[in-house]
């Protein structure tokens, strides 16, 4: 018990850091952005007052209109439409007292995106800015208030519950929770943005965000990484379904050295996976031409070596909010890799080769890089990252390939396997090469036989199959390349059902 008081401690320490560092980047940016604080401020706040700001414009100087439940003329002045869509946007714990970036940000592609509806940012943060357990006693009270004020909306204006939806960052998603499970009938939807972990991870469904909550229940997961035995996200799925970009933990863009340049510190990092919910899903509003897709899958390392690409029965859906709601699928775990800014999405390809080892080469650990010539660009060499991190002789071996640009139709693809004079960090493995071939004569240099490269591309769910291009040309070793195109008679992996005659 005390072990885990200090670790709360620690992550409390750590999380009040975190977000004091975000307040001072608020304050640098306050020059640029003056007035929008002014919407976090404006009507002082009393301690334990929940605001209803409806949006009227996209102008974040504008103040907006406040709703208030039992104020019947409060909604004709903010002109609140019953029949249109309800929107909720929810924050999360805050140190600074003030709205963080995203929220301007988030706010902004709501309504650009849905611009008849109504944009209703709930702003609980004097009950936000408190000691974290104290922040986290209140969403329950949040909750409540907000399933009060939309049964009052039901009795009123005949609000239909299922244009309501609930979007919640961090501590916000499981104030959604609370919400749709006080309120009288079922919310259409919740989405919860990296929920949070620290005393919810494990807690029964009533204590958090559940599926219960809402018709539909997506959640995005970005910083699910443990430190110190917590994690800022929720690691255990809490949705319908559960959307772990880049596995949840490393989020592409966040590394050290990449905030470094930016903001300075190892709180910018967590900040910025932790956050990193929110801009996706901003994505995902902007970018409704360029949908990402994310794939069901047991767990992250499967997906990883692309072994679930499949859209069959449902397995995949869009993120964000363009993603379709589901047969009731409790905690379908889902998974995607991203690039590393907006837009976010990239491409999936499967990839399945069958490596023959004809020449008693069992010894052979062959560190393979692909390249992929498509009709529009060309990737550079990307590592062969296969299960268990060994090529698998006489075997079919599985991998994952992501492009971050659209290459087009994909047209070649060229197997290389790396000499001995490499620059990729294998040392280990070129190592043991190197001592196994000080033992062995120059006729035993490795020799493996790949024939064909069979690649099903997830975001099109077309599959191809590529044989080698000069058919003579089907052996590699160490230093060598294969190319491949797509095979002659018939690109499809399926073979046509009525033969030509
Ligand atoms: C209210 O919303 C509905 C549905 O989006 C729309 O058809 C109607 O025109 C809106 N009414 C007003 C007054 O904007
Ligand atoms: C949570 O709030 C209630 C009152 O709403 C209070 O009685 C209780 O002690 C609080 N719990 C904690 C852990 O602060
Ligand atoms: C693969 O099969 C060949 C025969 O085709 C055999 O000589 C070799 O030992 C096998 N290697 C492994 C690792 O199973
Ligand atoms: C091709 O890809 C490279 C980076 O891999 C990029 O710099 C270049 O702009 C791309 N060209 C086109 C035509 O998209
Ligand atoms: C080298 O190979 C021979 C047989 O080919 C074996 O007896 C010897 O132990 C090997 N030496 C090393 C260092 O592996």
């Amino acid at each position: 018990m005390n072990h885990k008081a200090l670790l709360l401690w620690i992550f409390l320490q750590c999380a009040s850091a975190l977000l004091s560092s975000a307040a001072g980047e608020n304050a640098v940016l306050k020059g640029e952005d003056s007035g929008l604080d002014e919407f976090s401020t404006e009507g002082t706040t009393l301690n334990g007052e929940i605001k209803y700001n409806m949006r009227k414009s996209l102008d974040m100087e504008q103040e907006g209109c406040y709703l208030l439940t039992g104020k019947k003329d409060r909604l004709e002045e903010c002109g609140f439409n019953a029949t249109a869509k309800t929107i909720f946007i929810i924050h999360g714990w805050t140190i600074s007292g003030m709205f963080e970036n995203w929220m301007f940000k988030l706010v902004s592609a709501v309504m650009q995106r849905e611009s008849g509806a109504n944009v209703v940012v709930v702003d609980w943060i004097p009950m936000a800015q408190q000691l974290y357990p104290d922040a986290v006693n209140h969403t329950h009270t949040v909750g409540l208030d907000i399933a009060t004020m939309l049964n009052w909306l039901q009795d009123e204006e005949q609000l239909p519950l299922q244009k309501v939806h609930l979007i919640g960052y961090s501590l916000g998603a499981h104030v959604a929770g609370y919400a749709g499970m006080y309120v009288r009938g079922t919310i259409g939807r919740i989405t919860g943005l990296d929920p949070a972990g620290p005393m919810f991870e494990g807690t029964e469904e009533q204590w958090r965000l559940s599926p219960d909550d809402a018709d539909f229940v997506d959640v995005l997961h970005t910083y699910t990484r443990e430190a110190l035995g917590v994690s800022i996200g929720i690691q255990q799925p809490v949705g319908d379904i559960d959307i772990y970009p880049n596995g949840g933990d490393v989020q592409p863009g966040c590394g050290l050295s990449d905030v470094l340049a930016v903001a300075g510190d190892f709180m910018a990092v967590m900040k910025c996976e932790h956050e990193r919910a929110v801009h996706l899903f901003v994505d995902s509003l902007m970018n409704k031409d360029h949908m990402s897709y994310a794939y069901q899958c047991t767990g992250p390392d499967r997906f990883k070596k692309g072994i679930c690409l499949s859209c069959r029965k449902n397995r995949c859906n869009h993120i964000g909010y363009n993603a379709r709601k589901m047969r009731k699928r409790r905690n379908s775990k889902m998974y995607l890799k991203t690039r590393a800014d907006t837009p976010f999405g990239g491409y999936h390809y499967q990839m399945k080769m069958h490596v023959f080892n004809r020449k008693q080469s069992d010894n052979a650990d062959p560190t393979f890089l692909v390249k992929l010539y498509g009709a529009h660009n060309d990737t550079a060499n990307i590592f062969v990252d296969v299960y268990d991190n060994t090529i698998g002789l006489n075997l079919t071996n599985t991998f994952l390939v992501f492009t971050e640009q659209d290459i087009g139709d994909l047209l070649k693809i060229r197997l290389s396997w790396e000499g001995n004079s490499n620059t990729w960090g294998s040392v280990w493995k070129n190592l043991k090469k190197t001592l196994w071939s000080w033992n062995t004569t120059s006729t035993s240099i490795p020799v493996l036989q790949v024939r064909r490269i069979r690649v099903k591309a997830g975001e099109t769910q077309k599959k191809f199959t590529f044989c080698a291009q000069d058919p003579s040309k089907t052996e590699i070793s160490p230093g060598e390349s294969i190319t491949f195109v797509k095979c002659r008679d018939g690109w499809e992996v399926k073979p046509r059902k009525r033969l030509p005659m």
